[in-house]
């Protein structure tokens, strides 16, 4: 049986929060399959090396302005004449139990994590349609699924993510265009930043018993953005171990 590698040679992608973690991941994995990969980040110092490091484009942005997001799209359409995958990844985390969350805790979770989602695959649609073809891949989170002390806001989001992508599925599956979600489980500075004992005692629920490397992650998106996955849309995907079993 031959081996499935996804091809995305000629193809436009663009990877938010792609500076490190599981969106360099992603990138460089779409970077090796032949695709045209554009970085998006907040951190403009990261993005450019990291860009640099994989022959792709980088772009500082923030995915939670508008104008910025829009920014981009033109950007990539008027480089490359299209776009075909969407992979919204960005995120951060701004964790506390509910009584101690301030306001801008709540307002900067919900504007990348949600509000990025939204604003960049709002911005992604008149390509798409114009192209008749599309990939949306979103990242939401065993939170947002199953929910966690101390992540109120972020649940919230990813949850939120959730809702988006099965809608935004059902509302672009007319124009060629699938909208999946991953939930990831991977070994990045975003996990490395929850405490020793939690950290243990999340490795202990796993089944795999171990987090993944961002790789584990990219190899999931790859088949959800690639050609062989037309018929899947509106997925939640747990690239998790088996965590949320
Ligand atoms: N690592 C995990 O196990 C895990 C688990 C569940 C969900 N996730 C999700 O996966 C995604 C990536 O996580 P990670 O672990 O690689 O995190 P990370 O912190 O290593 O990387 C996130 C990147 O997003 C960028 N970013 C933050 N705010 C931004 C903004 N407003 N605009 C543009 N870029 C911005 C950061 O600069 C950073 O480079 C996140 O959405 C996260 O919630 C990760």
């Amino acid at each position: 049986m031959a081996n499935l590698t996804f091809d995305f040679t000629g193809r436009s992608v663009v990877v938010t929060g792609a500076a490190r973690g599981v969106g360099r991941a992603i990138a460089e994995r779409f970077t090796g399959a032949g695709a045209s990969v554009f970085l998006v980040d907040f951190d403009a110092d990261a993005v450019a090396a990291t860009a640099a490091e994989l022959g792709a484009t980088g772009i500082a942005a923030d995915v939670s302005d508008t104008a910025a997001v829009t920014a981009v799209v033109d950007r990539v359409v008027t480089d490359t004449g299209r776009l075909d995958v969407l992979v919204n990844n960005a995120g951060v985390l701004r964790d506390g139990v509910l009584w101690k969350l301030t306001d801008d805790d709540y307002e900067t979770v919900m504007a990348v994590h949600a509000g990025g989602t939204f604003r960049f695959t709002r911005a992604a649609v008149p390509q798409f349609r114009a192209q008749g073809s599309g990939r949306v891949v979103n990242v939401t989170s065993y939170t947002g699924l199953h929910g966690n002390v101390g992540q109120s806001n972020y649940a919230m989001a990813k949850a939120g993510i959730i809702g988006f992508t099965r809608t935004a599925a059902k509302e672009l599956a007319r124009f060629g265009v699938t909208v999946n979600a991953i939930s990831p489980n991977a070994r990045t500075r975003m996990v490395e930043s929850i405490p020793q004992a939690k950290l243990d005692e999340l490795a202990a629920q796993i089944p795999m018993g171990r987090f993944a490397e961002p790789s584990e992650m990219a190899d999931a998106v790859a088949f959800l953005a690639s050609d062989e996955a037309a018929y899947v849309t509106g997925v939640v995907l747990p690239v998790d171990g088996g965590l949320s079993i």
